[in-house]
């Protein structure tokens, strides 16, 4: 795996991100609320862009803030309605909107983006319609982004989670989830973790405008 710069991770705190900063080691530059970035904040996000990039880019970016709210489409609450748009759309098109441009004038990057196995399956997903239905738009806003930026050598690519168990994920619904799920194991971060290093890889860049799953088979 052959990288020419650094790889910005929005969200390397916990989870997923954090999992891909860590084995990214000196090569990662994180980024998350609890370090003085707020993503849904663009004054923020260019603040950190200024102070770790300057006029150069980093050669890869990894967005890996998501929040998950479990709730029926009728109840769910004009506030959590709001809070994942900001989180799971808002703070992607603004980080977005920050990095891509600096990658496109320098003719090189790499953009690795978060949806949910299933959201482009045509079928309810009613465990949490509000967050699938906004992980369908990014991989929708990510497939438009693939298309602009295509002809200066940036690629995006989407990975759609299953079931990844981490110390901060929703493990009450996972295991009840876990009997749908046909490798019989949830996943873990290092699952995801090597398609990540995959798509940020220099001869990736034949590769983009996708979504790969990655849930041990339960959209099959
Ligand atoms: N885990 C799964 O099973 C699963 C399944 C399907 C999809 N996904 C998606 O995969 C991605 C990663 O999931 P995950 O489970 O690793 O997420 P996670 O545990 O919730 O971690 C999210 C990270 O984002 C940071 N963050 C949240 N809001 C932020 C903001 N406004 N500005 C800057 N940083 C922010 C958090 O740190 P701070 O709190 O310090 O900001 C944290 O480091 C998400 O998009 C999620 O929706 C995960």
């Amino acid at each position: 795996m052959v990288f020419t710069g650094k790889v910005l991770i929005v969200g390397g705190t916990q989870g997923i991100g954090k999992a891909v900063a860590e084995a990214l080691g000196q090569d990662a530059v994180v980024w998350s609320r609890r370090l003085g970035v707020d993503a849904a904040d663009p004054d923020s996000l260019a603040r950190a862009m200024q102070r770790d990039f300057g006029t150069a880019p980093p050669w890869g970016l990894v967005h890996s803030i998501g929040d998950f709210v479990e709730q029926p489409l009728l109840t769910t609450s004009a506030k959590d309605f709001k809070h994942l748009v900001e989180s799971n759309l808002g703070s992607l098109l603004h980080t977005l909107q920050q990095v891509v441009p600096a990658m496109v004038r320098a003719r090189r990057g790499r953009v690795v983006l978060f949806a949910a196995a299933g959201v482009e399956r045509q079928r309810a997903m009613t465990r949490a319609p509000v967050y699938f239905a906004i992980k369908a738009a990014v991989v929708q806003m990510a497939r438009s982004l693939a298309a602009e930026v295509a002809g200066s050598n940036v690629t995006v690519n989407v990975i759609s989670p299953g079931l990844i168990a981490h110390e901060h994920s929703h493990l009450v619904s996972q295991q009840r989830l876990l009997p749908r799920v046909p490798v019989m194991r949830l996943g873990n971060v290092a699952d995801v973790v090597r398609c990540v290093l995959w798509l940020l890889a220099e001869d990736a860049g034949y590769v983009t405008g996708d979504n790969f799953t990655i849930d041990g088979g339960m959209q099959i």
